[in-house]
């Protein structure tokens, strides 16, 4: 299975993928990763791993949809099986989700649909939660809103701030992500009419 991974910054998601296709724990590798952003620690993992890292500014572009046109025709050169969104924080336009429905992944880090958007971590506190943790899902025109895949929960401590969690919920994005990938490279993970499928069964 060709993958592309799109990355926003440090891309310890994206090293973990990584290393599941060198230890042969995914089925597939990795033929490019995409940042939008420029000089990011992701690049540099992508790079030192011998992976075409490519940076596609979206400040260079005059519109959501410009930019999206753009990446698309970018990933559609490497021809994925599988598209990976890795700490990739942009909004993507309904024309780009549609183009690649049932062959995208995201992780989030809350147990959808609990916190779509940002600030996951410091809402979790605020809201005085037991609970938290991180979603794999396909991605769909609503935000943060696909089929959830897989999810990781973790206690939440008394003492715990915003970096705490956001560290503790990191270890478990590291393990269930290489997991759903496995599952999609092996073709045991679709999806059909809006429901994430694992061997012909509905996961949510
Ligand atoms: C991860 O926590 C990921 O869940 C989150 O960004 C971080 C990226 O870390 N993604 C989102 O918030 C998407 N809405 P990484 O660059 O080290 O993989």
């Amino acid at each position: 299975m060709r993958i592309v991974v799109l990355i926003s910054g440090g891309g310890s998601n994206l090293q973990a993928i990584i290393d599941g296709c060198n230890q042969g724990n995914i089925a597939g590798h990795i033929v490019g990763v995409i940042s939008n952003r420029p000089q990011v620690k992701g690049l540099e993992r992508a790079t030192q791993s011998g992976i075409a890292a490519y940076t596609l500014d979206h400040k260079a572009f005059d519109s959501r949809e410009a930019f999206d046109d753009a990446l698309a025709a970018q990933i559609d050169t490497l021809k994925p099986d599988l598209l990976i969104l890795a700490g990739f924080m942009r909004i993507l336009t309904p024309a780009f989700t549609q183009r690649y429905v049932g062959k995208m992944l995201n992780i989030h880090p809350s147990l959808l649909p609990k916190y779509p958007g940002l600030h996951t971590h410091k809402r979790a506190l605020e809201a005085g939660d037991s609970e938290h943790g991180v979603t794999v899902h396909f991605v769909t025109a609503e935000l943060d809103g696909g089929p959830a895949v897989i999810q990781a929960k973790i206690p939440v401590h008394a003492d715990d701030t915003e970096a705490t969690l956001a560290a503790r919920v990191l270890e478990q994005e590291h393990i269930i992500y290489p997991q759903a990938a496995q599952w999609f490279c092996q073709g045991r993970l679709t999806l059909q009419n809006n429901t994430a499928l694992l061997d012909g069964q509905p996961l949510n």
